[in-house]
C-alpha cells in the first residue's frame, strides 16, 4: 500500500532577532520575483536586517513555517506614522512586509497570516487591521477578497508614490 505523504506541519509564530536575516531573505526573493511580473515591491534600503532585528525585539516580526523552514513573513505594528498619520496609536494592527517564498505561493499562506493578525488584534482588543499597498489590480483584489476595503480614492501620494490604504473592521473585540 502507498501511503500519502503527510502534510507538512504548518505554524505561525513570532520571529526572533536571530531570524531577521531569514525574514529579509524571504522578502528579497519575493520582491525580486514581483519585479518580473509587475515591478519591484521593496528597495534594498527597506530590507535592512538590523531594522528587522529591532522589529523582532519589539515583537513585530511574524514568521510562517512549513516544518522547521520559515516560508512566509509579515510585520505587525501598532502604529504607522508614515501612511496613517491621522490615526491614534493602538487603534489598529498595521500589516506590513507580507511575503511568501515562491515555492509555497498560492497555498493559503496569505490567509493564514491575515487570520493570525486578526486573532492577535482581537486578543489585544484592537478593532481594525490596516495596510498599505501599491495600486495594482491583483494586490487590491487579493486584499478585498480578505475583507479589506479601500479607504481613499484616488490613492494618496506618499514619498512620491501612490499608495492604496485598506482597512478591515474586525467587529466586536470583547
Ligand atoms: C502577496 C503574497 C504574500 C500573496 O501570496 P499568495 O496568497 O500565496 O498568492 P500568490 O503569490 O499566488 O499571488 C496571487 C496573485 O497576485 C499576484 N501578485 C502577487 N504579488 C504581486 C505584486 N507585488 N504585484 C502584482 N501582482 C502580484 C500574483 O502574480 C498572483 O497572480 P495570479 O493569480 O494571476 O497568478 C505573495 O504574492 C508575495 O509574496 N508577493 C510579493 C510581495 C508582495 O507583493 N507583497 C505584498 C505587498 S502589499
Amino acid at each position: 500500500m502507498v501511503l500519502a505523504t503527510a502534510p507538512p506541519d504548518l505554524a505561525i509564530r513570532r520571529g526572533t532577532p536571530a531570524e531577521a536575516a531569514l525574514a529579509v531573505d524571504i522578502l528579497a526573493e519575493a520582491s525580486a520575483w514581483a519585479a518580473t511580473v509587475a515591478g519591484e515591491v521593496w528597495t534594498a534600503a527597506e530590507l535592512d536586517v538590523g531594522a528587522f532585528a529591532a522589529a523582532a525585539t519589539r515583537g513585530e516580526l511574524v514568521l510562517g513555517l512549513a516544518g522547521a523552514r520559515p516560508v512566509a513573513i509579515m510585520l505587525l505594528q501598532t502604529e504607522d506614522r508614515l501612511y496613517w498619520p491621522e490615526m491614534a496609536p493602538g487603534s489598529a494592527l498595521y500589516v506590513h512586509k507580507v511575503a511568501v517564498r515562491r515555492e509555497v505561493a498560492a497555498r493559503g499562506w496569505l490567509t493564514r497570516l491575515l487570520d493570525y493578525a486578526q486573532r492577535d488584534a482581537r486578543d489585544r482588543g484592537i478593532g481594525f487591521l490596516r495596510l498599505d499597498t501599491m495600486p495594482r489590480p491583483k494586490l487590491r483584489a487579493m486584499y478585498e477578497r480578505h475583507g479589506f476595503r479601500v479607504l481613499d480614492e484616488p490613492p494618496p501620494i506618499v514619498n512620491g508614490r501612490p499608495m492604496l490604504r485598506l482597512e478591515k473592521p474586525l467587529g466586536r473585540t470583547a
